[in-house]
């Protein structure tokens, strides 16, 4: 297999995008990549998209934007993972680089959710339709299943879902891309719209349009051709239980646990030799379990770990330091390639007013639905 590098990106302001059709965001994204890497042509397209048919009425992703994009006739694959449609169509590029199949890939992700479609039944298609759905469970209604038995089981406080939040939209202030760049508190966040219990309107993530796309290629070919480059220096995925009554605990996500562990593996690092990385907070409680499944903190102690300021910014390890998808937007096909697009301004030290200082390292963690599908790229400075 041949190392494999990111060498050029490009996303839209993630929000609502009036103006703007799911062709013209992807369309916007891509050309963006095509430029900054400063490559005269590309092989393949990968294009991440959770439910474009159900969105905007549009399937047959991967024709339609290698069309808009003038590039046909190369083959242009759409994937489906849910909410980590974008993060796998990250890996699929990947794998077709690092196999020689191919030199310069395109891995996008694009999502049109503003258009007027029934959003939550919509991103309900990724959770189990006859165990969940049917019986009126959204995702908000699963991921408050999570905070109360976190809650319950390790005495997380309310006010330790809320710090995510206010944290995120710190971060966001910074991001030009991002969807809400506005400040707010835990009052705030304490006295938002109940959405489902402890779960309120600042402890989820919005409703989105955006795009986001990168290029990869194999590590010799951007040294020769001296682009601005990251190494990919691991990419996994796992699967795990659909439906949240069988799983063994609710407040482990396994396929986050075992993903985690074949990125290590692969990458020959631990989680304290990773410098920051991007989380898929869709709901503040995710932010929590999930950096406890990482490796990041011990089972238990992703509340107080943020309420001690370890996620920050200034702390051991930031997180989310783009404004995650709580601040920055969550166009769910695109969410993955956008926290791959973070870890790259920071590790070329392109990051603005939000670089993390000796960003050596770092990890994004993708996630589908309840965590049912898990991706995980590390990425590595150069
Ligand atoms: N964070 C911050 N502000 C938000 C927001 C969010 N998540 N969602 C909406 N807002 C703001 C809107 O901008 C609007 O502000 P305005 O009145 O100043 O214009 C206001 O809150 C009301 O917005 P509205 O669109 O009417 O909210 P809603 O009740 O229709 O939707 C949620 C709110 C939380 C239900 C919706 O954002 C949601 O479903 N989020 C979760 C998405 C999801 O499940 N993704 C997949 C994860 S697995």
């Amino acid at each position: 297999m041949r190392e494999v590098a990111v060498i050029g990106t490009g996303m839209t302001n993630f929000g609502e995008l009036w103006g703007k059709s799911i062709k013209d965001i992807f369309v916007e994204a891509a050309l963006g990549a095509i430029e900054s890497a400063g490559v005269d042509h590309i092989d393949s397209i990968y294009v991440g998209s959770m439910s474009s048919g159900l969105f905007v009425g549009q399937e047959h992703l991967g024709a339609v934007m290698a069309d808009y994009l003038g590039q046909n006739p190369i083959p242009a694959t759409r994937v489906e993972s849910a909410c980590a449609s974008g993060g796998v169509a990250f890996r699929a590029a990947y794998h077709e680089v690092a196999s020689g199949a191919s030199d310069f890939v395109l891995a996008g992700g694009v999502e049109k959710m503003t258009d007027g479609a029934d959003v939550t039944a919509a991103l309900a298609t990724a959770a189990d339709q006859e165990y969940e759905v049917y019986q009126g469970v959204t995702f908000p209604g699963l991921y408050a299943l999570i905070a109360n038995a976190h809650m319950h089981e390790f005495k997380t406080k309310r006010e330790n879902l809320a710090q995510v939040a206010v944290k995120n939209h710190l971060n966001g202030l910074n991001n030009p891309n991002a969807q809400f760049r506005s400040k707010i508190t835990v009052d705030q966040v304490l006295n938002s719209t109940l959405v489902a219990d402890p779960l309120r309107l600042l402890d989820c993530s919005p409703v989105s349009d955006g795009g986001a796309a990168v290029i990869l290629c194999p590590l010799d070919i951007a040294k020769k051709i001296k682009a601005t480059s990251v190494r990919v220096k691991a990419t996994s995925q796992a699967s795990g239980t659909i439906a949240l009554h069988s799983r063994k605990s609710l407040t482990t996500i396994d396929a986050v646990k075992i993903a985690a562990e074949k990125a290590y593996k692969m990458s020959g690092l631990k989680p304290g030799d990773i410098n920051f990385a991007e989380v898929h907070d869709c709901f503040t409680i995710a932010e929590i379990v999930v950096t406890e499944d990482l490796g990041f903190f011990k089972k238990g102690k992703g509340g107080s770990a943020v309420a001690e300021g370890k996620t920050s910014m200034d702390g051991v390890i930031p997180i989310n330091s783009s404004g995650g998808l709580k601040s920055k937007g969550h166009p769910v096909g695109a969410t993955g390639i956008a926290q791959i697009i973070e870890l790259y301004e920071q590790l070329t030290g392109q990051a603005g007013k939000r670089q993390i200082k000796n960003a050596k390292i770092g990890l994004a963690q993708n996630m589908g639905g309840s965590g049912a599908s898990c991706v995980i790229n590390i990425l590595e400075a150069i």
